[in-house]
C-alpha cells in the first residue's frame, strides 16, 4: 500500500529542493561506469517528478551540477553535459504537455554552447506553463549565487538604484537567483546516498528549510521515497523561533 493515502494534501510543501546524489557509487556498485548511474538517475527525476506533481508541489529543485562538479574528469564532465542536452531535448515535449515549466538558478552562460542553447529553448518553450516548475541548478553553487547578487547591490548601490539603508532581508532576497525567477524558499531539503552535507547548495533560501536524509542513492529513489520525505516533513513543527503554544 503506498504511504501517498497517508499524506495530508492540504500540507504539502510549495517547493521540494534535493540534492541528487549517489550516481556514481550507484554504478559502481553495479560494476559499470559512473555514467552509466547519471543515465539511471534521469528516470529517477522522471519518477520524481510525477510523484511532486501528484501531490501539488509547485516547484521541484534539483541539483543537477554544482559549480565545483567542472573539477572532475573531463570524460564524466562532458558525458554529464551530453546527457543533459539528450534528456532535455529527449523530454521537453512531455515536459510540455504535462504543464511543466523549467527554469535554471544556475549560471547558464558558462555551459557548453549546446547545452544553452537547449536549454534556453525549453525554457522558452514552456515559459507559460504553471502546473509545476522544474527548477534545475545546472552549474550552481550558493557562493557564486551570493557573490554576484553582493555585486549587483553593490552596483546599483553606486548607481543610486539603492539606498543602503534600504537593504534588508527581503532586499537581499531579492537579488537572488530564485527570487527573479519568483521562486519562494523551499519548506523541504532532500538529500540522498548517506551524505550529510550541503555541499554549496541554496544557503541563503535553506534558513527555515526541513532537511531530509536518507541512505537511498539516487537512480534508486522512487515515488514512494519522496512520499515518506514528504510525510517526515509533515511530522515536523515549524517554529520559526517561536514556542509550541504561540502556534495555534
Ligand atoms: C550526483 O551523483 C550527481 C552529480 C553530482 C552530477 P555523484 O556523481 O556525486 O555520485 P557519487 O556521490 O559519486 O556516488
Ligand atoms: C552535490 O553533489 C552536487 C550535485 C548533486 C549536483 P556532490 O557529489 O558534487 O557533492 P560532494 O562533493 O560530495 O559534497
Ligand atoms: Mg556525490
Amino acid at each position: 500500500m503506498s504511504v501517498f493515502s497517508d499524506i495530508d494534501l492540504t500540507n504539502v510543501p510549495k517547493h521540494i529542493a534535493i540534492i541528487m546524489d549517489g550516481n556514481g557509487r550507484w554504478a559502481k556498485k553495479q560494476g559499470q561506469m559512473r555514467l552509466h548511474g547519471h543515465s539511471v538517475g534521469v528516470e529517477s527525476v522522471r519518477g520524481t517528478l510525477k510523484a511532486a506533481q501528484k501531490m501539488g508541489v509547485k516547484y521541484l529543485t534539483l541539483y543537477a551540477f554544482s559549480t565545483e562538479n567542472w573539477n572532475r574528469p573531463k570524460e564524466e564532465v562532458d558525458g554529464l553535459m551530453k546527457l543533459l542536452v539528450q534528456s532535455i531535448s529527449n523530454e521537453v515535449e512531455e515536459l510540455n504537455e504535462s504543464g511543466v515549466r523549467m527554469l535554471n538558478i544556475g549560471d547558464n552562460s558558462q555551459l557548453p554552447v549546446d547545452a544553452q542553447e537547449e536549454l534556453e529553448s525549453a525554457m522558452k518553450r514552456t515559459e507559460h506553463n504553471d502546473n509545476i516548475h522544474l527548477v534545475l541548478a545546472l552549474n550552481y553553487s550558493s557562493r557564486w549565487e551570493i557573490t554576484r547578487a553582493m555585486t549587483e547591490i553593490a552596483q546599483d548601490v553606486k548607481d543610486n538604484k539603492l539606498d543602503p539603508s534600504a537593504i534588508n532581508d527581503e532586499v537581499v532576497s531579492s537579488y537572488m537567483a530564485t527570487a527573479k525567477s519568483g521562486i519562494p524558499d523551499p519548506e523541504l531539503l532532500i538529500r540522498t546516498s548517506g551524505e550529510y552535507r550541503i555541499s554549496n547548495f541554496l544557503l541563503w533560501q535553506i534558513a527555515y528549510t526541513e532537511f531530509h536524509f536518507t541512505d537511498i542513492l539516487w537512480p534508486d529513489f522512487r515515488d514512494e521515497d519522496l512520499f515518506k520525505a514528504v510525510l517526515d516533513y509533515q511530522s515536523r513543527e515549524r517554529r520559526f523561533g517561536q514556542i509550541t503554544e504561540q502556534l495555534k
